[in-house]
């Protein structure tokens, strides 16, 4: 049971919210510094004063960010010794902390401040920071750095860990052709071809997501095996073709409103035979094992809030799962945070009519 907190403990969380934009800053500068990553190469403490004469920063800059990160916990100050604490070695050694941080500071961080907007309004009003689009996906490859990268990062960090498992499971059935919707880079895709020499691909993607796809199909070798058919998924009037032994969507309905998943899903059944597998990998906030996964899948959605299209969010797996029966699919098997990932696999048939 949650120990309840006591009025000051309170009054601290509540503080922690406050000025929680300007300590996360404090960080960044931490980092970018250098500070951190001279504090951590002296593993058994290093005094201020050879702080300040090793990095360059004045002794103000690096006084006021080592109170700050005391404060965090992200280093630990005794008898004027620094050390780094396990938070500060995470900041700076882990790759999920990261990809995180990164993303929240190059993608996310100026357009937060437009969240009540955004939620008042139904559209991505941070966004306009990073350019003019309806939303980020018109403008994924060709979005400012440092934006671009990072971005890019944070996506191929959740979904790159799935795809072994994810590989295996999908290849058990043998399949011959593969529809990647919203296949966006290509990986998927490419993955697929080193696994099986003869499986052939379609990627779907927005048209400008297509050109990248394709000078990366290109550069691999493998136009012979890989097309591509542009498509917005949310006009309704733009039909998913047929034929696919498998349909496969990593990442893409966490991108759209439960109304909008509903019809992309209906798409996909119209495309859909009785032999057709339609495979969904989604991170589910509520199927985590660790709570930092679970913390950073919300936070998730209000990137999508802010930043990506106004209306999308991660899911709970029962919600995606509804939403599968509403279009006409159902669930034959679920396989939960398959490898060293965050992800589950729902595997999908039509429903016998
Ligand atoms: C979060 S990325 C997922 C990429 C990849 N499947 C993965 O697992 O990393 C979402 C992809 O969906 C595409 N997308 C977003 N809105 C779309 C739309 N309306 N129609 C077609 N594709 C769309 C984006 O261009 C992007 O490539």
């Amino acid at each position: 049971m949650k120990k309840e907190l006591s009025a000051i403990e309170a009054k601290y969380e509540a503080q922690k919210i406050a000025f929680g934009p300007m300590y996360f800053q404090s960080v960044i500068a931490l980092r970018d510094l250098g500070i951190l990553q001279f504090i951590s190469e002296n593993r058994k403490g290093v005094s201020i004063e050879t702080i300040i004469d090793n990095v360059d920063v004045s002794e103000y800059g690096v006084t006021l960010l080592l109170e700050a990160a005391e404060v965090l916990g992200v280093v630990e100050i005794a008898d004027n010794i620094v050390k780094i604490s396990k938070v500060g070695f995470f900041l700076l050694k882990d790759e999920m902390t990261r990809v995180n941080m990164n993303f929240m500071n190059d993608v996310c961080y100026l357009g937060a401040k437009n969240m009540t907007d955004s939620i008042v309004n139904g559209k991505p009003e941070g966004l306009k920071v990073l350019g003019d689009w309806p939303t980020i996906y018109e403008g994924l490859s060709i979005l400012p750095e440092p934006a671009k990268t990072s971005w890019f990062e944070f996506d191929h960090y959740y979904s790159d860990n799935a795809f072994p498992d994810a590989l295996k499971i999908v290849f058990s059935k043998k399949p011959k052709l593969i529809f990647d919707v919203g296949g966006n880079t290509g990986k998927w895709s490419f993955a697929c071809c080193e696994h099986d020499a003869q499986v052939r691909i379609k990627i779907l993607d927005l048209p400008v997501q297509l050109n990248v796809a394709r000078a990366n199909a290109t550069a691999r070798g493998l136009l012979d095996r890989i097309d591509f058919h542009a498509i917005n998924l949310l006009d309704t009037t733009q039909k998913i073709p047929q034929g696919a032994d498998v349909i496969w969507m990593s990442q893409f309905l966490d991108c759209f409103s439960k109304e909008q998943i509903t019809q992309i899903l209906e798409n996909a059944f119209q495309a859909a035979s009785e032999h057709t597998t339609l495979y969904i990998l989604e991170p589910f906030f509520d199927n985590q094992n660790y709570p930092a996964a679970h913390y950073s899948l919300v936070a998730t959605s209000l990137y999508f809030t802010i930043m990506a299209n106004g209306n999308s969010k991660m899911y709970r797996i029962e919600v995606m799962k509804e939403l599968v029966c509403k279009a006409g699919f159902e669930v034959v098997a679920t396989y939960p945070l398959i490898g060293d990932s965050y992800h589950t696999i729902l595997e999908c048939r039509k429903k016998a009519q």
